[in-house]
């Protein structure tokens, strides 16, 4: 997304990598496409032990050495916290008029100094009449872009697209479940600090968010109502066995703030766009989370499914199956991000 980083493409790369920087862990995917068929070719995943920078690196070091990926170009994403993210209505344009329209159109958005963000926006859509058309605008501060793009330089590889991890959860959608094109479908990732949610249909996203609301909450609660060490409350929190019940009323609270921010986003959507959200999808480390597909199906109203990352991908003989199957639902974002070198 982000200029600097994306040069934007005029022949498509045969092989892609997918870097997913997360706050628990670091995942790296390989992706070679061929026609309308996609491989994993690699995978790594190293956990991140602290939250420095270096950390980081080092994370990525590690994820890079085990999936010996092929080459030193990987997409990446930056973090949302900090990013100005605004949809905007805009009469249809051509593209050049659009540019043109786009630099008013972010002065008037940035609570900034121009010469300090880093900015871009993408066409989400265009309505069947092509009279409006819908803009993603996105802006950040170059530092953050900077910061983040120097983790993962110092691990000696060379950032490429930088974009939203919500905005790419549509990749994987689109070639994992190609026959639920015409079907609204809720993408919630779950991961350790971060929830993002995109609402697509038919492979535009019409709605994306992150909520600061993630797993990391959820070990907290359990760690205080239960009165116990982190480590514990983590391992707690994974494996419940019998205590399944307890932990669950424990941290109902947290699903509740969940929930809330789900509604908001299903409302907005249906309020705006006048179609219901048919469908939901979970993804992220935190989807696994006991009893979290029923609570969501219960309360929403609608299907509740996980993910399948990995549904319409072969895998090369280097890539462990059995590693890829038990990761994949962390893997949706990596995934993405690899797979949106070949939109
Ligand atoms: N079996 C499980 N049940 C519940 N939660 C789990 C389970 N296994 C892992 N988790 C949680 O999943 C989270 C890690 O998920 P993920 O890898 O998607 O996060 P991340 O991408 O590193 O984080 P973020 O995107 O928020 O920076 C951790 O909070 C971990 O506690
Ligand atoms: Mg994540």
């Amino acid at each position: 997304m982000f200029q600097k980083y994306l040069e934007r493409k005029f022949s498509k790369p045969e092989i892609s990598v997918g870097l997913d920087i997360g706050s628990y862990s670091v995942k790296v995917v390989e992706i070679k496409k061929d026609k309308d068929s996609y491989t994993f070719k690699a995978l790594g995943v190293s956990t991140v032990n602290g939250n420095q920078p270096r950390d980081f690196t080092e994370a990525i070091k590690k994820a890079c050495e085990e999936a010996r990926i092929s080459t030193k170009k990987v997409n990446a994403s930056v973090f949302s916290q900090g990013t100005i993210i605004r949809y905007l209505l805009l009469p249809s344009m051509s593209r050049e008029e659009l540019n043109r329209a786009m630099n008013f159109e972010i002065e008037r958005y940035i609570p900034f100094g121009k010469e300090e963000v880093a900015s871009d926006y993408q066409v989400l859509r265009e309505d069947a009449g092509k009279k409006n058309m819908q803009i993603l605008l996105v802006a950040t501060k170059k530092k953050i872009i900077e910061e983040r793009a120097k983790i993962i330089e110092d691990a000696g590889l060379d950032p490429q697209v930088v974009t939203i991890d919500s905005l790419i959860l549509k990749n994987v959608f689109g070639v994992n479940y190609p026959e639920k094109k015409d079907t609204t479908v809720g993408l919630l990732n779950l991961g350790t600090k971060i929830t993002n949610i995109n609402i697509v249909r038919d492979n535009f996203s019409y709605f994306m968010r992150d909520i600061q609301l993630g797993g990391e909450n959820i070990t907290h609660l359990i760690k205080e109502k239960l009165d116990i060490p982190d480590l514990e409350a983590e391992r707690l929190k994974q494996e419940p066995s019998e205590k399944e019940d307890e932990i669950f009323k424990a941290i109902e609270p947290i699903l509740g703030n969940l929930l809330n921010e789900i509604y908001l986003s299903f409302d907005y959507y249906e309020s705006e766009f006048g179609m219901a959200v048919d469908e939901v999808f979970v993804s992220g480390g935190t989807a696994q989370l006991k009893k979290l597909v029923s609570f969501l199906s219960d309360n929403l109203g609608r299907e509740v499914n996980t993910l399948d990352v990995i549904k319409n991908f072969s895998f090369d003989r280097n890539v462990s199956q059995e590693r890829l199957k038990s990761m994949s639902i962390c893997l949706a974002v990596a995934t993405g991000l690899a797979l949106e070198a070949f939109n």
